[in-house]
């Protein structure tokens, strides 16, 4: 079995690589500026007696990712699982919004997984793609993150269209966590951070392990799919 998981290089997508790599899949790893991390993640990925395949490509390029997939199928054939991981936020006030960070983040966020998924399809006989939205897209409203929160909308309803497109052969399905502790959010305000976590039902922002879990075991019942799934520790407003 073999799993691409995008953003692989850091976080949650490192963390699902290694989950992958356990249960005993291939992995290849896409990353986009950390070749460092991701090399560390081949090893980390080979130990576990499975091959690896480490290929960067900015996401929202459509040359790269049709370079990318062509890679995968030369080295693997096919793929099994795609897990669309990448992603960004640049947090702003709202008057320091500006378009190209709001194109920047819908072109990796909402058109890169559009992208990845159309053209990872085409070599995918049967199997799952998950798709890594946010709580953002659902229910919470950051006006310092509204480009990534509308992106991560656009994503729920990405979720809904491929699978229409793409079942009974490919399930798709959406992961919505919460807060996590990873790179992207080492820049919060310390007031802020308890603030959030006092709304958590768990009292504590998730490991990225945890979300990694969620991911492998939604992508391995077979009866889920146009599911958009939270896991956030139980989150109030
Ligand atoms: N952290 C949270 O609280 C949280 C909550 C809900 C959802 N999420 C979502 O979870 C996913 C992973 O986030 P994270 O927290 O693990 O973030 P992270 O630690 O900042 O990692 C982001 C990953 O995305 C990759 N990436 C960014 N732009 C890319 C591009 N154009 N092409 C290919 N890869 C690209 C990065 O690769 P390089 O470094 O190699 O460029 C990196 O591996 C994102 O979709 C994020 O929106 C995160």
């Amino acid at each position: 079995m073999v799993v691409l998981v995008t953003g692989a290089s850091k976080g949650i997508g490192f963390e699902t690589a290694l989950k992958y790599a356990k249960e005993g899949y291939d992995v290849v790893i896409n990353y986009n500026n950390s070749m460092r991390e991701a090399l560390t993640l081949e090893n980390k990925v080979r130990s576990f007696g499975v091959n690896a395949m480490v290929i960067k490509c900015d996401i929202s390029n459509e040359k790269e990712v049709i370079d990318m997939i062509e890679q995968v199928k030369k080295e693997f054939g096919r793929i099994d699982v795609l897990v669309n991981n990448a992603g960004i936020a640049i947090d702003t006030t709202f008057e320091d919004k500006t378009v190209d960070n709001f194109r920047k983040t819908l072109d990796i966020n909402l058109i890169g997984t559009f992208l990845v998924s159309k053209y990872a399809a085409k070599i995918m006989d049967e199997g799952v793609i998950i798709n890594v939205g946010s709580t953002n897209g659902i229910d919470t409203t950051y006006p310092e993150s509204l480009d990534y929160d509308a992106s991560k909308a656009g994503v729920i309803s990405l979720t809904h269209n491929l699978s229409t497109e793409f079942s009974p052969k490919i399930r798709v399905n959406c992961i919505c966590p919460g807060w996590v502790n990873t790179d992207m959010n080492k820049k919060l305000d310390l007031d802020f951070v308890k603030e959030e976590k006092s709304k958590i039902k768990l009292g504590r922002f998730a490991e990225p392990s945890e979300i990694a879990d969620a991911i492998y075991n939604i992508s391995i019942c077979s009866y889920i799919n146009d599911s958009i799934i939270r896991v956030d520790g139980g989150e109030h407003a």
